[in-house]
């Protein structure tokens, strides 16, 4: 490992505890690298806004940082161990190159505020990208809502309930992964605060350009206060793995629905062959591996979120324990986005079995309705609800699914799904940000 930049000459380096101290942080750091040396380029035009470097150091240090960001992209300059961390990389590096001009990039900053300003430019791109699937999942959604109108049976228990349809359960998706689209943006524009120029929690003894570094990171408001930037480490980080979760959550869900449906004894749904696999010793089978993961992301998620809040029962300021959130959220937030990137292709390319659903609706499935006539005529609806369990099947002999479905106008359901506000609703998320600027 390259000499840590916090080495003084007398102290000793034990390579036991400096490989504990550096944890996997050079291999994590690669991650949130790109945004680091964006960050470090602001950082370096901040400095230069109050004439702590020179145009020609600053110049010099950004185009080092661009050779940088290029030679990690192709492979040639690796994040690996001669480090103890990415922030560490970047200023080795710069001093490898340009010497004294290098020693003086770290000027006004700590690699705390730096790890706060990568980790949160990366989070706001991954709220994005969550943004983007949910609105995609949901837009899948609405189209086969409003095209497609099967009998399906309504369950409740997993007993049949009432009489459903398909369009009701695209419905009902498309309005989940739109409130899941609102919750990845305002959780976007509730983090968009620019932590960089704090330092180590407390600021420093010079007029640092934070507006300048917060427009140019394109951040909507600077984190005014320099310890409630480290206050908010790990908080953001949850916040965000809670709105990936929220999305994961429906995505649960709707992948239990299709792993019962796509069984033999329901027989509603067929998947398309490359989302199942076969068995390697049941030449019969055709597995939903897909979706069966699908639905296993969610506990990942849930796993990262719970690891970074058993992380921050600390006191205010800075505490190393931090270091140990990033796994988890980088994996939490991998594969909540892994999985959502294949939710609007499967839905789109869900096929349902329209005669073997109708066939599953049986007569009893009408006995609310029939109750619910009888109310509407006058009777109480108890004693028509006793009538109507009475007789149930009777009831509901020579009534069609598509009768029930075509009565069914309560706001939201069958008759009234007011696909047209659901859409105003997707429509809405890209007028402008919900968040403070200021
Ligand atoms: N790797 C560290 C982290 O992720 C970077 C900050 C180190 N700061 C310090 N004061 N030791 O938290």
């Amino acid at each position: 490992m390259t000499e840590p930049v916090w080495q003084k000459s007398d102290s000793k380096i034990d390579a036991r505890i400096m490989r504990f101290l550096a944890g996997d942080d050079v291999l994590l750091d690669r991650e949130f690298f790109f945004h680091d040396i964006t960050a470090s380029k602001a950082h370096v035009e901040g400095l230069a806004n109050i004439s702590m470097l020179d145009a020609g150091e600053a110049a010099a240090l950004k185009r080092e940082l661009d050779l940088l960001a290029d030679d990690f992209g192709s492979g040639a300059f690796v994040l690996d161990e001669r480090f103890e961390d990415g922030h560490s990389a970047i200023e080795a590096r710069l001093t490898e190159r340009l010497g004294d001009t290098g020693r003086k990039v770290h000027t006004g900053r700590s690699r705390n505020d730096q790890v706060l300003v990568a980790t949160r430019l990366w989070l706001k791109e991954k709220l994005s990208e969550l943004q983007a699937h949910c609105k995609s999942a949901a837009r899948v959604c609405l189209d086969r809502a409003a095209s497609e109108s099967l009998p399906l049976p309504g369950y409740t228990h997993l007993q049949r309930a009432v009489v459903s349809s398909t369009s009701m359960w695209w419905a009902g998706f498309a309005e989940a992964f739109i409130d899941d689209a609102w919750r990845a943006r305002q959780t976007r524009g509730w983090i968009d605060a620019n932590p960089l120029g704090t330092a180590a929690g407390y600021g420093v003894n010079l007029a640092l350009d934070r507006d300048h570094t917060t427009r140019v990171l394109g951040f909507a408001r600077m984190q005014v206060a320099a310890n409630y930037a480290q206050l908010s480490r790990g908080k953001f980080e949850m916040a965000a793995l809670e709105a990936i979760g929220s999305a994961l959550l429906d995505v649960r869900r709707m992948a239990w629905d299709l792993s019962l449906f796509t069984t033999a004894e329901f027989n509603f749904v067929q998947v398309p062959d490359e989302y199942t696999t076969g068995s390697s010793i049941m030449p019969n089978k055709r597995n939903p591996d897909v979706i069966e993961l699908l639905r296993a992301s969610y506990a990942s998620v849930a796993a990262a979120r719970t690891e970074v809040e058993q992380l921050l029962s600390l006191p205010s300021g800075y505490q190393r324990d931090l270091q140990f959130s990033k796994g988890g959220i980088c994996h939490g937030v991998h594969r909540g986005l892994l999985a959502l990137e294949l939710v609007p292709d499967l839905l789109a390319r869900m096929k349902w079995n329209a005669s073997v659903m109708r066939a599953a609706i049986e007569p009893s499935m009408h006995a609310t309705d029939v109750a619910i006539e009888q109310a509407a005529q006058g009777v109480p609806f108890r004693d028509a609800y006793r009538a109507a369990a009475k007789a149930a099947d009777a009831a509901g002999q020579g009534r069609t699914p598509e009768q029930s479905l075509a009565a069914r106008t309560s706001p939201g359901a069958h008759a009234d799904l007011r696909l047209d506000d659901l859409h105003k609703r997707l429509l809405a998320l890209d007028a402008a940000p919900a968040c403070p600027s200021v």
